[in-house]
């Protein structure tokens, strides 16, 4: 027996997390060269709102593995899951308190284990969440760092004399409102936050706590997690000089004066520290993912690192910035990242922006345009990574009134900011009163919209955005050119209809979606790519091919194979 299978079967026996083996032998590189992560569908799970399975109205690790069959009935190959760690909740897990164990409120470490187990089984990759920028000020670091200024870990954190009585060091501002600086009369000095107050920023430049932080992700690796996204690393390093931001036009949500954070973000000595945490993700083969807000593509590409040594997957935001079903904006949004100096990587929801459903749906035809996009970002050259409920035209519920709000965010800045909530509300699994989500009052409402978008109803109807979701992933699995062609666009000037190629050797689809609220008859020039006509693979209701004229339901979609 080779000494690996026989530590594979110690551990399984004694119960033990094994999992380092499987992320160190699953160096998957298909004969195309391709990596796991290329030809996986990623989904993102908000604990606190996908299952509960201990009847507290808030979601648990517990509740996530009863759902794994689902998740992989519907074409899941890995999961996300947002911050999970031990939290004092005030940015709901994104304020760790400690990165090496698992919140009560979510379960135990045992819990996490059950899951890397049962997931495994299923061929499902975990990616957890690492909140690189900052940890919680209850964090044992943060307690210490601020106990005295000489104390252990006093320069993990940025510390800073004020200006003057009452005068933080410098105008930076937090992103979630007022100075970005807290005075603590403990040693009179401010420390730095970009988030909440609650949420101390790291000191990147100690190397004392990069070692630390690559050694939470070793913990980890060991523990089965095949890899991480990686928030807010755009924050990670601050000019040490403290130069103030220039001052731009106009107040945010907050009443600050809006600035341009040239000194506080963005700072080059960030991709040291991506390259630093890939050499550890390289060790178990594992992922990184970023969150990756970039103004370009150009700027896209420096988080690929040189030779593609930072990030595999850092998140195109800008997809998420074209609002408007305009084949135009697409067009061009597409041809950028195609030309990505890495794998590009696609979202159209998360659990900060509102929901796709809602940014896209005109009110009347949601249903058909969920199905759209679906139809689109699902066969696009790269990975997507699908937000829990997508899947089955989960609306957008804003708090109606500021005593209702739970995210902070929302209470500071009220009304012009209303918060996250409406987009983290829970997964609506059934008609039931608590959606099935839980059996005590769920920690959000649940939209009354629920009634009619649930996994159960949606299953029984061949017609549904889950339905739809379900046939298009099963295609992508199985379809060599939508797994690895190239991207191809097609009838650059038409001002309705949105369409590529996606070409792999002799093996071409067609993908063809009507962005518009009237029927579409579109004619390809295929005889030019040498095929006469395309067969349907997937559709919306009447879309159909007729040789090479392809009539397109209003808000309809199109993917056939071509054939000679
Ligand atoms: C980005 C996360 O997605 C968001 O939810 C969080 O509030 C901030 N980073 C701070 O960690």
């Amino acid at each position: 027996m080779s000494r690996k299978f026989s530590w594979i079967l110690l551990s399984a026996f004694l119960g033990f997390p094994m999992f380092a083996a499987y992320t160190q032998t699953a160096k998957p590189v298909d004969a195309e060269g391709r990596q796991w992560w290329q030809h996986a569908v990623f989904y993102e799970i908000y604990p606190r709102s996908f299952k509960d399975s201990n009847k507290d109205g808030v979601g648990d690790l517990n509740g996530i593995a009863s759902k794994l069959d689902y998740l992989k009935d519907l074409g899941v190959d890995a999961i996300w899951i947002t911050p999970c760690f031990p939290s004092p909740q005030v940015d709901f897990g994104y304020d760790v308190s400690d990165y090496e164990n698992v919140d009560p409120m979510y379960g135990t470490l045992a819990d996490f284990d059950n899951l890397a187990r049962e997931a495994r089984k299923r061929n499902i990759h975990i990616i957890l969440d690492f909140v690189v920028n900052h940890t919680s000020d209850q964090h044992k670091w943060f307690l210490d760092s601020k106990s005295s200024r000489t104390s252990e870990h006093r320069d993990w954190y940025i510390w800073r004399d004020g200006k003057g009585p009452g005068q933080p060091p410098n105008n930076w501002t937090s992103t979630f409102g007022g100075s970005a600086w807290k005075f603590d009369p403990t040693t009179n000095q401010y420390y730095y936050h970009y988030f909440y107050p609650e949420q101390p920023d790291l000191n990147w430049r100690n190397p004392a706590v990069k070692d630390a932080m690559f050694d939470v992700t070793r913990w980890w690796y060991k523990r089965g997690v095949s890899g991480f996204r990686l928030d807010a690393v755009d924050t990670l390093f601050e000019d040490p000089n403290l130069t103030d931001n220039p001052i731009r036009l106009g107040v945010n949500a907050y009443g600050d004066a809006k600035q341009v954070e040239k000194y506080n973000k963005k700072l080059p000595e960030v991709h040291e520290a991506l390259r630093g945490l890939r050499k550890v993700a390289d060790e178990y083969n594992a992922v990184l993912i970023g969150e990756t807000w970039t103004e370009n593509i150009d700027e896209l590409n420096l988080y690929y690192g040189h030779g593609n040594n930072e990030l595999q997957l850092p998140m195109d935001f800008l997809f998420t910035t074209v609002n408007d079903l305009s084949p135009a904006k697409f067009r061009k949004e597409i041809a950028a990242i195609d030309s990505a100096a890495g794998w590009p990587t696609f979202v159209i929801s998360n659990h900060d922006i509102v929901r796709s459903y809602d940014r896209y749906g005109d009110g009347e035809h949601n249903d058909q345009i969920a199905k759209l996009m679906a139809g689109l970002y699902l066969t696009l050259r790269g990975t997507p990574i699908i937000y829990y409920g997508e899947e089955i035209g989960m609306k957008t519920m804003p708090p109606t009134r500021k005593e209702d709000v739970k995210d902070p965010i929302g209470r500071k800045g009220w009304p012009r900011e209303k918060g996250r909530d409406g987009q983290r509300t829970p997964m609506q699994w059934d008609g039931s009163e608590n959606a099935g989500f839980s059996e005590a009052t769920p920690w959000l409402p649940v939209p009354p919209t629920a009634k009619i978008h649930n996994v159960a109803a949606e299953a029984k109807d061949p017609d549904s955005v889950f339905a739809f979701y379900k046939q298009v992933l099963k295609l992508r699995h199985t379809n060599k050119a939508l797994m690895d062609g190239t991207y191809a666009a097609l009838n650059g000037n038409d001002q309705n209809v949105l369409s590529y190629l996606r070409v792999f050797k002799d093996q071409v689809v067609l993908v063809a979606l009507n962005m518009s609220g009237a029927q579409q008859k579109v004619s390809f020039d295929l005889s030019k790519h040498g095929f006469l006509s395309a067969k349907s693979l997937v559709a919306t209701g009447n879309s159909s091919a007729n040789g090479k004229v392809v009539t397109l339901d209003p808000y309809g979609v199109f993917i056939g194979q071509l054939s000679k």
